[in-house]
């Protein structure tokens, strides 16, 4: 093993304390893991970007199981300072970011086991990780960029999987993944219809991607968006939905894509009312939709979207929203909380 002379680490864990207003995350100094065991790796954190799903973790509303008190964020970016004597694919000074379920690498696997949530996170200044759950990080990409790749990222590449050049997406809100659709929309030469519940966002997204201009729509002052979309597309509909309300927005999603179009599911951010879904069947057969649920990406998604950007050198710093200290991850997961952002918010180590 190299020689590292750190054997303690900062941590943000949680509090597990969901009452409204009182702190989420607890600052810890502890032991990290150490001797290294032969395969893993002790990673440098430069910068951790935050989810909505580490946010809705905090506040205690995940639908899944969480490990009480545990590190939050699966998102990170950082720099190999020590390895373990038989790591083999890696070596001190490489740029890395975990996946985010480590137990899915090829995605051929049954099990699962999510940072933030079966095990511990990210929101750390040191983290320990076996090197079969790392992954190289595009070297033109600065640490806040590249700390938004695992999840975030991957999920929209997951998301957009399969289009080509020309077809239009839907890309609902202007959050961390919608923005990296965009990013993707736009590299792969997709025509966007952007949607969000905020006219100055759209507004701002308008100037910000002004050539090629996107289209928008806002689905809070339209409630019937879904044929304002159909409008937009000449009665066609999109070729792609990166759907991001859930059972709220499904069944209208559906209506406003193609023929033999596909929604991919990706959030569930809107009220989850089954009654909404009364013509889930009935809009699938008419419209011949291909639903895909996402979940994030296995390890090999994450190397091919890295090896994409990096062949594309997509800069990333026009979608980061904000970036806080490390000192300051209490008032950033409260920023995602309460929906503040265009895209990511990072905090810089
Ligand atoms: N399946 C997966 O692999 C995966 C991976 C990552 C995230 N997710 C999920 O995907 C969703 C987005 O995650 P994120 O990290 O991008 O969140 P985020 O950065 O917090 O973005 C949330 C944004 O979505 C928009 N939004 C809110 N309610 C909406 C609704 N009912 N319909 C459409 N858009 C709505 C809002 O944009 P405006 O303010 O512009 O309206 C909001 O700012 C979450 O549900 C998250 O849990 C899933």
């Amino acid at each position: 093993m190299s020689n590292a002379q750190v054997t303690t680490r900062q941590a943000f864990r949680r509090t597990d304390d969901y009452t409204p207003g009182t702190p989420k995350l607890k600052l810890v100094k502890e032991d990290l893991p150490l001797p290294l065991a032969p395969t893993s790796v002790l990673v440098k954190v430069h910068a951790v970007a935050i989810n909505y799903r580490d946010a809705n973790i905090a506040n205690g509303g995940n639908p899944w199981p969480v490990l009480p008190n545990g590190i939050l964020c699966n998102d990170a970016a950082g720099e190999i300072i020590a390895v373990g004597e038989k790591v083999k694919a890696l070596a001190v000074g490489d740029r890395v970011g975990p996946i985010i379920d480590t137990e899915y690498i090829s995605g051929r696997e049954v099990g699962r086991s999510w940072l933030a949530a079966d095990e511990d996170g990210v929101m750390a200044d040191h983290i320990v990780f076996d090197e079969a759950v790392l992954c190289k990080l595009p070297v033109y990409l600065d640490w806040i960029s590249a700390s938004t790749i695992p999840c975030a990222g991957v999920t929209a590449w997951s998301a957009l999987k399969g289009m080509s050049i020309g077809q239009t997406v839907l890309i609902q809100g202007t959050g961390g993944v919608s923005m990296f659709a965009l990013k993707l929309a736009r590299a792969a030469g997709l025509r966007v219809v952007l949607s969000s519940s905020s006219d100055k966002k759209l507004q701002q997204m308008r100037e910000k991607f002004s050539n090629p201009p996107i289209l928008t729509v806002n689905y809070t002052t339209t409630p019937d968006w879904h044929k304002e979309v159909l409008e937009l597309t000449g009665g066609v509909g999109v070729d792609i939905v990166v759907e991001n309300g859930g059972t709220g927005s499904l069944v209208k999603s559906m209506k406003c894509t193609r023929r033999g179009g596909i929604v991919s599911q990706v959030g569930y951010l809107s009220k989850q009312n089954p009654m909404d879904l009364a013509e889930l069947v009935s809009t699938i057969i008419d419209r011949r939709i291909i639903l895909r649920g996402i979940n994030a990406g296995s390890k090999y998604d994450t190397e091919d979207f890295c090896a994409a950007l990096s062949a594309c050198q997509t800069p990333l710093d026009d979608i980061i929203d904000k970036v806080f200290p490390f000192e300051q991850a209490e008032e950033a997961v409260q920023y995602v909380w309460e929906g503040k952002q265009i895209g990511k918010v990072v905090l810089k180590l």
